[in-house]
C-alpha cells in the first residue's frame, strides 16, 4: 500500500480481505465497483476557469476519450460486451474494463454504461477529478485498477501548503511515482496473462535507475500557472499525455542505420545487410500498451540504376512462435467470430501488410491456441519480439543479386512503420481509418556498386 495515510489503515485492512475473496474473479478490486455515485465527482468543466491550460491539453489527450474514442467504443460494445454474455467466465470484463476506461462509471456500478452518443457521465473518462482525489493503491505491483479513489473536498497534487477557493489541497507523494499510472498501465487478464505491462517493462528497463519517470516524458515540465489565481509561473508537469496516437511523439522514437558487407558486388553475389533498431526514445518497450493491435515492421527495398525494385524479405532467426513477426496475408482472428457470434466466420488476412517484413511483435494467444486481438481472452504470450528501452534489435537481409542487375549504384532503403491496428480488422469493425493508418517512425538508406 503507498500513498495512504493512518487514518485509512483499517479500511485497508478490510480491502485487503474483500480482494483475497475476490481474486478468483475476472479481475481483481471488483470490490470497488458501484462503491461511489457520479454525482461525488466534479466534472472536468468546474476546473477549466481556474485550470485553462491543463483543461485545454486534456480536452486533447486520449486520456480524456479513453471511453469515448472510436476504437474503444467499438471494441466494448460490438466484442467485448456480447463475448462477455456469451461466456460466463468473461462475465466480469463488462464492468471490469471502465475500472481503467471510464472510472467514475465503474465507481458508479453503471454496466454498462450508455453509449457514447448519450452524452453520459460515463464520457468524462480518466477525469481530473477522479486523478486528483486517488489517496493510494492496494497491494503491488500496481495493475487493474487497484486505485483508492476518495472523491471530496479535498484534491491531492504535488505541492505542499496550496490555497484555493474552491477546494483543498493536499501533497501527495504517490501522485507522482510511476506507480501511479502502473494502476491502469499494467493489466492481467481473466486467464491469468499480463496482457499489458507499460508500467512493469518500465521498472526493468534503464530509466527509474535515472530517474525518469512516466510524467518526465509524457506529462513535460515548462512553466506554467498553477491556476489562474497564482501569482507567478513555475514549472510544472504540463497535461499533455500524448503517446502512439500523436504523429509527434512516435516519430523518431526508433532511430535506424544499416549497412552491406561489402561496398562492391558483381551481379549475382549475394551481399548482407545488417539493420541496426535502437529504441532510443520511449521509456518501456516499443511497441507497448495495447501491445494486442500494435504493428511496428520494417520494409527494406534495394533500387537498381535503372530504377528496378527488389522487396527484401528478412533473415529468419528461428526462435518460438516467429512465424507471427513475419508478415503475413493467411487466414487469422477467428475469434473475432466467437466474440460477435458470427457461425462460419471465415477470419481475416492476418496482417494486411508486404509478406516477409518483420514485425516487431509479441503475439497474444487465445485458449484455442489462436491468434487474438481481444486481451481479455488471452491466456498464452507469445516470445516477446518487441525493442526494449535502449535496446538495439539486429535484422539482416540476404539479398542474392540478380544475375541480369545493371552495372551501377544499388541503392538500399528500409522504413520502419507503425500501426496502430491491424488494418484488416479495423476494415472488417468499421474503425475509422485514421487508427489504421500507416505512420513512418524513421528511415534509412545504404549503398553498393555493382561492379564487373
Ligand atoms: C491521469 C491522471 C491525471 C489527470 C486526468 C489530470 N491530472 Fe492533474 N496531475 C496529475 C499528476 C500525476 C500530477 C503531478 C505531476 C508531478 O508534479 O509529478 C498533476 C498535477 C496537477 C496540478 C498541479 C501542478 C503543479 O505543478 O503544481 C494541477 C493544478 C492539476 N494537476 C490539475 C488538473 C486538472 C484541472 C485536470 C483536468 C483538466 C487534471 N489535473 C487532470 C495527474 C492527472
Ligand atoms: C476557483 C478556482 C479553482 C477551481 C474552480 C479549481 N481550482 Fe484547483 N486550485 C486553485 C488554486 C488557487 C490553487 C492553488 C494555486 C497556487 O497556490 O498557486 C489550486 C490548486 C490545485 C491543486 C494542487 C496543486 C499542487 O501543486 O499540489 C490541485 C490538484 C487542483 N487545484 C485540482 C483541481 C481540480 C481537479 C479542480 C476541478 C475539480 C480544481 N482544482 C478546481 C483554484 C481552483
Ligand atoms: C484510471 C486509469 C489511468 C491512470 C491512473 C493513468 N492512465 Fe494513462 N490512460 C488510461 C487509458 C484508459 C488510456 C487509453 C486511452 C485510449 O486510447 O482509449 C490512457 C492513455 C494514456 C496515454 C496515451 C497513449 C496513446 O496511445 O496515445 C498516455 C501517454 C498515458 N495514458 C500516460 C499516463 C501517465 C503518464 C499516467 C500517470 C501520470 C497515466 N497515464 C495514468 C488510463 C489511465
Ligand atoms: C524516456 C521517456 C519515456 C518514459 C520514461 C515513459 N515513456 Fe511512454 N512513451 C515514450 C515514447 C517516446 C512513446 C512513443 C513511442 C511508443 O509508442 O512506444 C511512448 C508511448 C507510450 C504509450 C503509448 C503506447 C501505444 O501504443 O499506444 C503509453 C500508454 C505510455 N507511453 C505510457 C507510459 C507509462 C505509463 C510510463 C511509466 C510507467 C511511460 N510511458 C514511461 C516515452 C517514455
Ligand atoms: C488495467 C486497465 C485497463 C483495463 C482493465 C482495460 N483497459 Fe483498455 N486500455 C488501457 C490503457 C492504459 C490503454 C492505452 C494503452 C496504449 O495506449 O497502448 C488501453 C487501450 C485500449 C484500446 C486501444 C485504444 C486505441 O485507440 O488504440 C482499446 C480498444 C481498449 N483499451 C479497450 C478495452 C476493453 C474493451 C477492455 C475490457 C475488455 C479494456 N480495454 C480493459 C487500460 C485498460
Amino acid at each position: 500500500m503507498r500513498g495512504v495515510n493512518r487514518k485509512g489503515l483499517w479500511l485497508i485492512g478490510s480491502w485487503v480481505l474483500s480482494l483475497s475473496v475476490l481474486s478468483f474473479s475476472a479481475f481483481a478490486n471488483e470490490g470497488a465497483a458501484g462503491s461511489k455515485k457520479y454525482e461525488d465527482f466534479e466534472r472536468p468543466r468546474a476546473c477549466a476557469s481556474c485550470h485553462r491550460d491543463f483543461f485545454q491539453q486534456y480536452q486533447q489527450a486520449m486520456m480524456s476519450q479513453a471511453y469515448t474514442h472510436h476504437w474503444d467504443e467499438i471494441e466494448y460494445f460490438a466484442l467485448a460486451v456480447p463475448h462477455a454474455d456469451r461466456n460466463p467466465k468473461l462475465a466480469g470484463i463488462k464492468s471490469d474494463c471502465n475500472g481503467c476506461h471510464s472510472p467514475l462509471a465503474f465507481l458508479a456500478g453503471d454496466v454498462p454504461p450508455p453509449k457514447p452518443e448519450k452524452g453520459s457521465r460515463a464520457n468524462e473518462s480518466v477525469s481530473c477529478d477522479f486523478c486528483h482525489t486517488v489517496r493510494g493503491m492496494n497491494g503491488e505491483p500496481p495493475h487493474n485498477f487497484n486505485y483508492i479513489s476518495s472523491p471530496g473536498k479535498t484534491k491531492y497534487g504535488p505541492r505542499p501548503g496550496l490555497e484555493s477557493p474552491h477546494h483543498k489541497t493536499q501533497e501527495l507523494a504517490f501522485l507522482r511515482s510511476a506507480d501511479f499510472c502502473g494502476q491502469c498501465h499494467n493489466e492481467k487478464s481473466p486467464y491469468g496473462v499480463w496482457v499489458k505491462s507499460t508500467h512493469l517493462e518500465y521498472t526493468q528497463g534503464p530509466y527509474p535507475k535515472m530517474g525518469l519517470r512516466c510524467h518526465d516524458c509524457h506529462m513535460p515540465v515548462a512553466p506554467g500557472r498553477v491556476s489562474a489565481m497564482s501569482k507567478a509561473d513555475s514549472p510544472m508537469h504540463q497535461h499533455l499525455f500524448y503517446g502512439a496516437h500523436v504523429d509527434a511523439k512516435i516519430r523518431g522514437a526508433v532511430e535506424l542505420r544499416m549497412h552491406a558487407d561489402s561496398s562492391e558486388v558483381e551481379p549475382g553475389d549475394t551481399v548482407k545487410l545488417s539493420l541496426y533498431l535502437f529504441n532510443a526514445k520511449a521509456g518501456h518497450k516499443i511497441p507497448t500498451g495495447s501491445v494486442e493491435d500494435r504493428q511496428l515492421w520494417v520494409h527494406v527495398e534495394a533500387k537498381d540504376s535503372q530504377g528496378r525494385i527488389y522487396h527484401l524479405p528478412v533473415d529468419k532467426k528461428g526462435f518460438a512462435d516467429e512465424e507471427a513477426t513475419i508478415a503475413s496475408n493467411k487466414l487469422a482472428w477467428f475469434d473475432l467470430g466467437v466474440a460477435m457470434g458470427l457461425e462460419d466466420f471465415p477470419g481475416l488476412p492476418r496482417d494486411g501488410l508486404p509478406e516477409g517484413d518483420r514485425i516487431f511483435r509479441m503475439p497474444y494467444f487465445n485458449p484455442d491456441g489462436q491468434l487474438t486481438i481481444m486481451q481479455w481472452y488471452t491466456s498464452r504470450l507469445g516470445t516477446d519480439y518487441r525493442i526494449g528501452p535502449l535496446e538495439t534489435k539486429v535484422e539482416t537481409y540476404t539479398f542474392k543479386v540478380p544475375a541480369n542487375a545493371p552495372l551501377g549504384k544499388m541503392t538500399v532503403h528500409a522504413a520502419l512503420n507503425y500501426r496502430l491496428l491491424v488494418k484488416p480488422i479495423g476494415d472488417f469493425l468499421k474503425v475509422p481509418e485514421e487508427e489504421s493508418r500507416d505512420r513512418l517512425i524513421n528511415d534509412t538508406s545504404t549503398s553498393f556498386e555493382l561492379v564487373d
